[in-house]
């Protein structure tokens, strides 16, 4: 696992060329943003974290059919994927609405969504992701329709059999972000990460939070104890590496 040269340093995850052209190594940082980055603090053993609770959904994923760019997990905050270029879109799935949804439109906050809605926005920190549809997508040359159709029955899939995993250990899938790439073959796989930074995660219990929603609020001191508690419902003991 030789690393090569930085190809992308991104906010939370640098992205390295490996020796084997047709995949690339991913190091999860410990750094945590919000805001579009605008707010920054490095939390201890984040990195890996979210990088052992991603490469454990991204395999539940793909026995449940869904093809993922992982390939292995060498270091617990260092994945070997397969090299994909990436598709700037990011798709939403919501299942309860919150956040964004209910800051823009007339919905009430927690009102389950049947069906869930698959919302698409894309993805430049200098537009704000702004949100996207069908013609705006085709207009910038980022997806063809056929393509958009892969992606929102790709992330409704992932979306069931998600719902059905987490549920399994007490948590609650309100809403979550993907992103997608092609790979040399031009074949769509869902590639960056599915870990608490990108989902709202809530104990189906107490529906406390258990994800990046804290750090959004404020509450620092209380999101590595979040992360750790989906990292200890959702990964066996034997698979525990740190
Ligand atoms: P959303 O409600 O649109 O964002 P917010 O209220 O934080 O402005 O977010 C929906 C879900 O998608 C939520 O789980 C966070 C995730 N998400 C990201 O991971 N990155 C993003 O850039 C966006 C917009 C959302």
């Amino acid at each position: 696992m030789d690393k090569k040269e930085l190809i992308n340093c991104g906010k939370v995850k640098s992205v390295y060329n490996s020796t084997n052209d047709d995949e690339v190594i991913i190091e999860f940082r410990d750094d945590m943003t919000a805001g579009d980055g605008e707010r920054k603090e490095v939390m201890n053993n984040k990195g890996a974290y979210n990088a052992i609770i991603s490469s454990k959904i991204f395999k539940v994923l793909e026995e449940n059919g869904i093809e993922t760019q992982f390939i292995d997990l060498p270091e617990p905050n260092v994945m070997i994927a397969k090299k994909l270029e990436m598709i700037p879109i990011e798709v939403i799935v919501r299942n309860i609405a919150t956040g964004s949804l209910i800051r823009k439109y007339p919905i009430a906050d927690g009102k389950r969504l049947n069906p869930p809605i698959v919302q698409m926005d894309y993805k430049d920190d200098e537009y704000h992701d702004p949100m996207l549809n069908d013609s705006i997508i085709k207009a910038l040359g980022i997806a063809t329709q056929e393509e958009i159709d892969i992606l929102t029955e790709k992330a409704l899939k992932i979306n069931e059999v998600l719902t059905a995993f987490l549920k399994d250990a007490g948590i609650i899938l309100v809403d979550f972000k993907v992103e997608f790439g092609k790979d040399k073959d031009g074949n769509i796989l869902l590639g960056d990460e599915i870990s608490p930074d990108g989902c709202r995660l809530w104990d189906s219990q107490t529906l406390d939070m258990l994800d990046k929603e804290l750090f959004r609020k404020g509450k620092d001191s209380e999101v590595m104890d979040a992360y750790i508690e989906v990292y200890n419902r959702i990964i066996p003991d034997d698979e525990k590496v740190i």
